[in-house]
């Protein structure tokens, strides 16, 4: 059995016609190029012009599922090739604009929300990796943007990845975006993107630390980023796959890209956690709270609170130091705390708005400094390891570490964080 992918229709498209075995898969990515580029699907003995050996199919194995429209593949062997009816519509309507183009012209359209009020001028494709729920939901936000022409969801359940962006699709009125979205069983199939978000990988499940799935984990992701490297040479990649700061680390070695353009996800999702925690113990409004999560996306976990405001002022005016150690505490704490709640999976609201927030803010390149998992470079004392820093974010990437007057035991803090990561990558090769 092969599985036919768009790519193999692209391959084609100069003979206009694909001999696809009886049993084989076409995925329903494939048929909708084939229609695009009125290629010709036929099943049957492979008189082929083209034949199956000679046609790559797209990515990893796909696993082995029926096809939206059994009907169209009931040709035996043998039996004179004929056309393959196009899918039903109604089951996957991916890649098809939101609204014709001849329609109204969006309001929004040729400039974007960058989720501050502001606006930015329109990227091309954003692609997110894994389409479970951290994915959907930084899909969610990305779509919600209106700043991509383009948002796609890939993951080897492609059922998965087309079925919630076609959900995601509708409710494109409801939130006022023009961005198309598509979902697709490989990063091939996908396309350029000139952003993509990795959150491929096991979660993690109750009693699990984020370290135990670091071999696991450390295969998809190396596969993953070899293929963006391919796909994108140009892409800015972040990392959402825990555990996070190995992970980063692992994808920037095997994308091959410079570290500007690889950067982990953690530290925004981990402040983000203090910051409803502090304002529970009375910071006062969670958004007024400032504060930088460090070090690692786990037990080295460092929250400077020499660092850290709410309203403006210095946070330890208005919350003890015990309560703030409780809030950091829990903090370090919370994803787990989230997993043994859910049973079944692992936080997904907080880490998959905190991906699109690093996205769009490198989008709209107005130099924002967010705590990040990027490769030290001098900075603190701390070199050639992915630990959690403020970093200014641009359209490319990492435009530098910026470095804080941290506390010498906040330092010191820090820098164990940097040994204990550099340690496990060390485990890792
Ligand atoms: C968490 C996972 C995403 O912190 O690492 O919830």
């Amino acid at each position: 059995m092969t599985v036919w992918g768009a790519a193999a229709v692209d391959e084609a498209a100069g003979a206009g016609v694909v001999h696809v075995g009886a049993r084989d898969v076409v995925t329903p990515l494939a048929r909708e190029r084939a229609r695009e580029l009125g290629v010709e699907i036929v099943v049957g003995s492979p008189t082929a012009l083209v034949s199956p050996a000679a046609l790559p199919t797209a990515g990893p194995p796909l696993a082995t599922r029926p096809l939206p429209d059994p009907a169209s593949v009931s040709a035996r062997p043998g039996s004179a090739p004929r056309p393959v009816r196009p899918p039903s519509g109604a089951l996957f309507r991916r890649g098809a604009p939101l609204a014709p183009s001849s329609g109204r012209p969006s309001p929004r359209r040729g400039s974007a929300a960058d989720g501050r009020g502001g606006r930015v001028a329109r990227v091309g494709r954003v692609v997110v990796v894994g389409a479970g729920n951290v994915g959907m939901i930084a899909a969610m936000r990305l779509a919600d943007a209106d700043t991509f022409d383009e948002v796609v969801l890939v993951d080897i359940d492609e059922g998965r990845a087309a079925g919630i962006a076609l959900d995601l699709s509708h409710t494109a009125a409801l939130s006022g975006f023009t961005t198309r979205v598509r979902g697709v069983g490989t990063v091939e199939e996908a396309g350029h993107a000139a952003y993509v978000v990795l959150t491929a990988g096991r979660p993690r499940t109750p009693g699990m630390s984020r370290s135990d799935l670091i071999a696991t984990n450390a295969e998809i992701v190396g596969d993953v980023a070899a293929r963006v490297a391919r796909t994108s040479p140009d892409a800015v990649i972040v990392v959402v796959t825990n555990p996070l700061d190995e992970m980063t680390q692992h994808a920037w070695v095997s994308s091959g890209f410079p570290p500007q353009r690889v950067v982990g996800m953690a530290g925004v999702l981990d402040t983000a956690r203090f910051q409803a925690l502090a304002s529970l113990a009375g910071a006062g409004a969670a958004d007024g709270v400032a504060a930088w999560a460090l070090g690692s996306h786990g037990e080295e976990m460092v929250i400077p609170l020499s660092q850290a405001t709410a309203g403006g002022r210095p946070i330890l005016e208005r919350v003890g130091p015990a309560d703030l150690d409780a809030a950091v505490d829990r903090a370090r704490g919370s994803g787990a705390e989230v997993v043994g709640l859910l049973r079944s999976g692992s936080a997904f609201m907080a880490p998959g708005m905190s991906a699109a927030r690093m996205v769009l803010a490198m989008v709209a390149d107005r130099g924002d400094v967010m705590p990040a998992a990027v490769l030290a470079d001098g900075s603190y004392g701390i070199r050639d390891v992915y630990v959690g820093l403020p970093a200014r974010l641009g359209r490319g990437g990492v435009l530098g570490i910026v470095e804080l007057d941290l506390r010498p035991a906040e330092l010191a803090a820090l820098r164990e964080a940097a040994e204990r990561i550099r340690e496990r990558l060390g485990a890792l090769t």
